[in-house]
Order: C-alpha cells, then sequence, then structure tokens
C-alpha cells in the first residue's frame, strides 16, 4: 500500500474516534440540561462513530499500515441550544465527509481500487448522516426549542431512537 494513503488512513482512524468522543461529550450536555431522548441520540451516534473506527482500524492493520490512534483534542462540551448542538453534530459530520471524499480522492488518484471500494459505504453513509442530520434542524427549528418546547422536543427524540432499536432488533 502506498505510504501516503497508508498515513491517510491512520489519520481516517483517529477522526472516527474523536467524532466518537465528541458525541460522548454532546450526551453528557444533553444529561445536564435534562434531555434523555437527545442524549441517547449521541450515545447511538458514539457507538456508531466507533464501529466506523473499528472498520477503518481492522482494514488498515490488515493491510500493512500498523494502525494507531492519534491524539484527541479538547472537545466542545458546551451549547447554546439543542438547535447549536445539531449544527455542531452537522459540522462534525460535514468535516468527516470532507475527510473520507480526499482519502477516496487519493485512493483513485494513486489507483488503490480496493481500498476505494472498502470507502464506498463510507461516502454513502456520510450522505445519509448529513441528510438525516439537515432534517433533525429542520424538525428542531418547526417544534421550537424553548424552554416551554423542549420536554415535546426531547420525546422526538426518545421516539427517533426507540425507531433505531427496532431497525436494529430487525437486523439481528
Ligand atoms: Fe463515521
Amino acid at each position: 500500500m502506498n505510504d501516503s494513503i497508508r498515513k491517510q488512513l491512520n489519520i481516517q482512524i483517529t477522526n472516527e474516534h474523536v467524532a466518537s468522543m465528541a458525541y460522548l461529550e454532546m450526551a453528557s450536555w444533553c444529561a445536564d440540561n435534562d434531555l434523555p431522548g437527545l442524549e441517547e441520540y449521541f450515545y447511538f451516534s458514539a457507538e456508531d462513530e466507533r464501529e466506523h473506527m473499528m472498520e477503518f482500524y481492522r482494514y488498515a492493520n490488515a493491510n500493512g499500515c500498523r494502525s494507531s490512534i492519534g491524539a484527541v483534542p479538547q472537545l466542545k462540551n458546551s451549547f447554546n441550544s439543542v438547535l447549536d448542538i445539531l449544527e455542531h453534530n452537522l459540522h462534525l459530520e460535514q468535516q468527516n465527509t470532507i475527510a473520507i471524499n480526499e482519502l477516496a480522492k487519493m485512493c483513485h488518484d494513486l489507483a488503490d481500487y480496493a481500498t476505494l471500494q472498502f470507502l464506498q459505504p463510507f461516502i454513502k453513509e456520510q450522505q445519509d448522516s448529513e441528510r438525516s442530520v439537515e432534517e433533525l434542524i429542520v424538525m428542531v427549528k418547526r417544534v421550537g426549542y424553548d424552554a416551554k418546547n423542549l420536554y415535546f422536543l426531547d420525546k422526538q427524540f426518545k421516539k427517533l431512537m426507540q425507531g433505531k432499536a427496532a431497525e436494529g432488533d430487525e437486523k439481528e
């Protein structure tokens, strides 16, 4: 495997790990603000990113990359509102999309079609993730996120998570 792809795969391992940790910090903010539905949503996102990290970790090790997690920067753990935290969520997903696309471009340019193939499901998943967070932002804006709407809004996240849990059960 090409050296720059090897290096970039390890950067992506770190990106996925950092995203997972970032979502945990966001779950804590929700717990602190009595938003259990939204807290659960961020735990789910944290698990999701950890699974991605593991897939990259295994792929890189299986292909002679000596997988390794880099430093985790100080993560944002304070937000102004539910809208603010979801906008941060979208920002994180957009950054991850850029990183995965850069890696895909590198694989294409260096004719590493095997790694490009490995990346394909992640490229699709990034597109789905961004769309779903954008939909949540629209929902939050429509339902409202001031104190009197928060109970109802959080219930919507609870319902969303129950749907995801049911989807998970069907897959098993
Ligand atoms: Fe990811």
